[in-house]
């Protein structure tokens, strides 16, 4: 059974509350790493928070939040070993785990609607890595300065 982190600003608070909800009631184990309320705060200590925890092993994915997702990602993505997807459409939900090993899915609480995201999860954690040429890539990006 998948153990899924979360984690969101101000800007994607809602959002991750409904997911929290949504996935305890299908008994899907959830580690909610905050923001705990809708006060402001700075994505990426948000980020910060997740991508620990995905590299101590605490998660086998995590989902990130903000307003648009593109704060959150890109601070996300400064963390080594992580490789934080925002999914914005189906397509892209799949090709993310294809292609990219992502091991964070990151979506937009002001941009993008529960339904949509519930149904890019669903595709995101029922997708695996491809593999092959796709992995020298990823090497490639571990070696990135
Ligand atoms: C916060 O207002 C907002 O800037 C943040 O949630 C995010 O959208 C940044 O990219």
């Amino acid at each position: 059974m998948q153990k899924i982190a979360i984690a969101s600003d101000h800007g994607g608070f809602e959002l991750k509350e409904k997911l929290l909800d949504y996935y305890r009631n299908k008994k899907i184990q959830m580690l909610d790493l905050g923001t705990y309320s809708s006060e402001s705060c700075d994505y990426p200590d948000e980020a910060q928070k997740m991508c620990d925890a995905i590299r101590n092993g605490e998660a086998d994915c995590g989902i990130l939040i903000c307003g648009t997702g593109i704060g959150i990602s890109i601070a996300a993505n400064r963390c080594a070993h992580i490789r934080a997807a925002l999914l914005y459409n189906d397509d892209v939900a799949r090709l993310a785990r294809e292609h990219n090993n992502a091991n964070i899915a990151v979506f937009g609480g002001r941009t993008m609607t529960f339904d949509e995201v519930c149904r890019r999860m669903d595709i995101f954690l029922n997708t695996p890595f491809e593999g092959g040429r796709h992995q020298r890539r990823i090497d490639k990006i571990e070696t990135l300065k």
